[in-house]
């Protein structure tokens, strides 16, 4: 029996080699809705006519929109994803919470715009919908193992993360949300910043900086230091690095295991399998949008809900006020904008054009 009718906006056209124009996200939440007893996709919007009609008989939808306020109007849904770029999540969450969805899962990042994440939210609390972003890597192995063996006091208690990553506001969004994973969902207290934006970087349509170092202070005394852009090898050895009173654990070993910890007075790492799980997969989206969907009908908060995303999107919106201001940027964050596409647009920024 049908218990949840899903609708998708953004279907996205599936290409042979995704890229940062289009990686038809909308496919990975497909692919999950269909492995869930009770679910099924009835509707799908996209601007692109031929593009939506080609994931409806994927999965069976009954309909096709190329405008997205009409399926929300007509369709009764229950649930709705999100799976367009980002200047559009903010519009789009606040139109499904006005039609009486459930249910809306969007991908990342949140929205463009500080404000815009916080009026998401806001209007999901309103309007009693949960919202939730797809942030997948809390359901993959090397995070879910390394998180156990954090808790269970293997390394004893947590005093820093490190993270490399290749921009802060899209692939950032990923790894900045793991440190809350790792850090119990503690809000951060203040950031510290500093960017270099000289050549043109957009990534689903956003400006993305080319190089960036932060330095972040949780309420609970944790530190995270997180390096995106230029040469690998910012975190030395791995892509993030948890470290504890008594040893460390690195998560994505540059040539190396997924997963590996060295307990403080050891000489050697030792290595853990995680069963054929790398950094990005298999299988994260399918759980983490099973458990969704788990939430929803259970009626319990999902670890992946708007407030826990917005723990990342202050320390990514913060960054790059803090670069705005020279200065270091104490939480709560009073602005509204996106400091870094406000650079570029002021000319403060003036990064050579990508075509030229
Ligand atoms: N979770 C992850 O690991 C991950 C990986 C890649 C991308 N993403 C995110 O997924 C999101 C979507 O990226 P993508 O690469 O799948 O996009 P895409 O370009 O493949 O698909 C987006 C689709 O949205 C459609 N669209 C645009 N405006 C619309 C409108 N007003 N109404 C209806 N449809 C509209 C476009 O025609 C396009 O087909 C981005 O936010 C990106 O950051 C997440």
């Amino acid at each position: 029996m049908v218990d949840l009718r899903v609708g998708v906006i953004g279907t996205g056209k599936k290409k042979a080699r995704p890229d940062r124009f289009g990686y038809a996200m909308a496919y990975e939440h497909g692919n999950a809705y269909k492995a869930i007893e009770g679910c099924q996709i009835v509707a799908c919007a996209d601007l692109v006519e031929e593009n939506a009609r080609a994931f409806a008989d994927t999965y069976g939808a009954e309909k096709t929109f190329t405008d997205y306020k009409q399926m929300l109007a007509e369709m009764k849904l229950d649930m709705v994803s999100i799976c367009t770029w980002m200047h559009l999540h903010e519009p789009m969450v606040l139109a499904a919470c006005k039609a009486g969805v459930k249910a809306i899962h969007c991908e990342k990042p949140m929205a463009d715009t500080w404000g815009g994440a916080k009026r998401m939210t806001e209007a999901a609390d309103k309007a009693g919908v949960q919202l939730t972003f797809n942030h997948q890597r809390r359901y993959g192995a090397p995070y879910t193992m390394a998180k156990q063996m954090l808790d269970s006091g293997e390394i004893g208690d947590l005093v820093r993360q490190e993270v490399e990553c290749g921009n802060l506001y899209d692939s950032g969004t990923h790894w900045i949300d793991m440190c809350s994973f790792f850090n119990k969902e503690t809000p951060a207290k203040w950031v510290l910043g500093q960017i270099d934006y000289r050549k043109e970087n957009r990534v689903f349509g956003a400006h993305c900086e080319n190089q960036q170092v932060v330095l972040t202070e949780y309420e609970n005394g944790v530190f995270a230091l997180i390096m995106t852009g230029v040469g690998e090898n910012k975190v030395v050895g791995a892509v993030s690095k948890l470290i504890g009173t008594h040893g460390e654990i690195l998560i994505g070993v540059h040539g190396g295991p997924a997963l590996r910890y060295r307990r403080a007075g050891e000489r050697n790492w030792t290595d853990v399998d995680t069963h054929g799980e790398s950094i990005h997969g298999p299988g994260f989206i399918e759980r983490a949008i099973a458990d969704v969907v788990q939430c929803l009908r259970e009626g319990r908060k999902c670890q992946l809900d708007a407030h826990n995303a917005l723990i990342a999107t202050e320390i990514i919106f913060g960054a790059y006020e803090s670069s705005r201001r020279r200065g270091r940027v104490d939480f709560p964050l009073n602005i509204e904008d996106n400091p870094l596409a406000a650079m570029v647009e002021s000319g403060a920024l003036k990064p050579q054009k990508e075509d030229s």
